[in-house]
């Protein structure tokens, strides 16, 4: 049960991470806190990768088998062993091209220390929840819950969003889960992920129009006036972001 997104939000993110699955680059998620959406996340990219792998093999043993039929009675079936030989090179090509989009990761990321200080863009007359420090989750508990869930293709980072490096990051991005709440977590993630972002990648930011939350409208807002390269569909509290080339 996931306190933090709602169900319907929740069917959403996989819905569009699954229109991602084809396109070249990793998954990501800033700040996953218990870990409750990257666990679905993580589930979607581990069954694609085994359809493909599967689908693959199948279709590579058919073709072997009509490839041996073939040698064994050359003289009647010459014709149609020709056909169905330029079926398998029709057909193992995009089982390929699925095959180099396969075995995805999920690289996830926390301060597994809660939530950093509201700065004045933060501020809110919708409550006082979200103070420094809330939302603490341990690591631990995080890779525990991953492995509980028998999950092997998922990489776990603890660090503050500004403290993030070129080297803790994918180079290429084919989907984002930006969850960070505040405006410059949500800032700092835009920052990170929109240079890596594959041409028909999306971002996902969360709590877009949620009252006790503007920071993360604020600092979409501002990335979209400086960007005018994206653009935004709203569902629910999710920003949708994308190159507008990609529509
Ligand atoms: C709303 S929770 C994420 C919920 C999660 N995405 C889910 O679907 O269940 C926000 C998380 O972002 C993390 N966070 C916020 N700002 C951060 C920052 N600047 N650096 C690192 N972690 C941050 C918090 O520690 C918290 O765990």
């Amino acid at each position: 049960m996931n306190d933090q997104v709602t169900k319907a939000e929740t069917a959403e993110i996989l819905r569009l991470a699954e229109q991602c699955l084809e396109i070249e680059g990793e998954f990501v998620e800033l700040g996953c806190y218990r870990g409750d959406t990257s666990v679905l996340l993580g589930k979607l990219l581990a069954k694609s990768s085994s359809n493909s792998t599967n689908c693959g093999k199948t279709v590579e043993k058919l073709c072997k088998t009509t490839a041996s039929l073939c040698k064994k009675s050359p003289e009647f079936v010459d014709k149609m062993c020709k056909s169905s030989k330029n079926l398998c090179k029709k057909t193992l090509n995009p089982v390929d091209n699925r095959c180099k989009t396969s075995g995805k990761r999920l690289w996830i990321y926390d301060s597994f220390a809660g939530l950093p200080e509201k700065t004045r863009e933060d501020s809110s007359g919708a409550g006082q929840n979200f103070q420094a420090g809330e939302l603490l989750v341990t690591k631990r508990e995080v890779v525990d819950k991953i492995r509980r869930a028998g999950l092997r293709n998922v990489i776990i980072k603890k660090a503050w969003f500004d403290e993030l490096t070129d080297q803790d990051l994918p180079t290429e991005i084919s989907f984002a889960f930006l969850d960070g709440d505040l405006y410059e977590s949500i800032k700092t993630s835009l920052k990170l992920v929109a240079p890596r972002l594959s041409p028909q990648g999306i971002m996902i930011v969360h709590d877009y129009n949620n009252p006790e939350l503007p920071g993360s409208a604020r600092a979409v807002d501002e990335f979209l006036h400086q960007h005018s390269e994206y653009r935004m569909s709203v569902h629910y509290s999710l920003a949708i972001i994308s190159q507008c080339k990609s529509f």
